[in-house]
């Protein structure tokens, strides 16, 4: 599949770099510099572009920026029509104190409403960066899906969440779908939770998905 990365942060730049790992064609965008967009890319052997380039001909996008950049990499990608959107976004306040949408909707549902021709699925927002390279290292010894990190997701579309899917097990996790995507007003609050565990408790970032697993184990 072709993916565009909108974000190449911590969790894009992780996320693109996998994908492509997994042997996908990757094309990285949207960072303060051109220069880290050209390195991501020269790593993982894909590309570096703007958000329309990333956008044009993508199969999948993945929306991995802070709440407060959406609108402006959004105009900057386009309409998204027909194609499959993740997106880990948590819509956090701009100094990241708290949500700044919740209880009756999400920002899942907050951007498919400014994208309605697009297909959004709501995921990896759970997973804290730090887990994602040694999940996906360990993918080949954990070939059976009992033994793979559950990795939640949600969306309207079963057939943007058929390869979404795809994705999410191509990357090491075993991918649960969880319905609609109004149950990202769920997802959303859990993934501060698993943030909460994973960086101001003792367990480390694994015990996040851990934690995940208790809930259908
Ligand atoms: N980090 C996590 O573990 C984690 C886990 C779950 C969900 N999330 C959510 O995922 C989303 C992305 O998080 P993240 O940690 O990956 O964020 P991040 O590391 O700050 O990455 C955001 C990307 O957007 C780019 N960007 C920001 N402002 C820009 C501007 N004005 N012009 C051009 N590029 C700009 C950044 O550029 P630079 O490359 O120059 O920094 C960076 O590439 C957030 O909504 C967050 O809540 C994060």
């Amino acid at each position: 599949m072709r993916i565009g990365i909108l974000g190449s942060g911590l969790m894009g730049g992780k996320l693109g770099t996998l994908f492509a790992q997994a042997g996908h064609q990757v094309v990285f965008s949207y960072s303060h510099d051109d220069k880290k967009l050209e390195r991501l890319a020269r790593r993982a052997k894909a590309q570096a572009g703007t958000p329309a380039e990333a956008a044009r001909g993508a199969d999948a996008v993945l929306l991995a920026v802070h709440w407060s950049r959406v609108d402006d990499v959004l105009d900057q990608a386009g309409a998204l029509s027909g194609k499959l959107v993740l997106s880990c976004t948590l819509p956090m306040s701009k100094d990241d104190s708290h949500m700044v949408v919740g209880l009756t909707t999400s920002a899942a549902e907050a951007l498919a409403a400014k994208r309605p021709k697009a297909n959004m699925v709501s995921a990896f927002s759970t997973a804290p960066s730090e887990v994602l390279f040694s999940v996906f290292a360990a993918r080949q010894k954990n070939t059976k899906k009992e033994t793979r990190p559950d990795l939640v997701f949600c969306g309207d579309s079963s057939k943007a969440k058929k390869t979404a899917a795809r994705l999410i097990r191509d990357i090491g996790f075993n991918p649960v779908d969880v319905g609609a995507l109004s149950i990202a007003r769920y997802i959303e609050p859990f993934s501060l939770l698993a943030a909460e565990i994973a960086y101001e408790g003792k367990g480390g970032p694994q015990l996040t998905y851990r934690f995940e697993r208790l809930k259908t184990g």
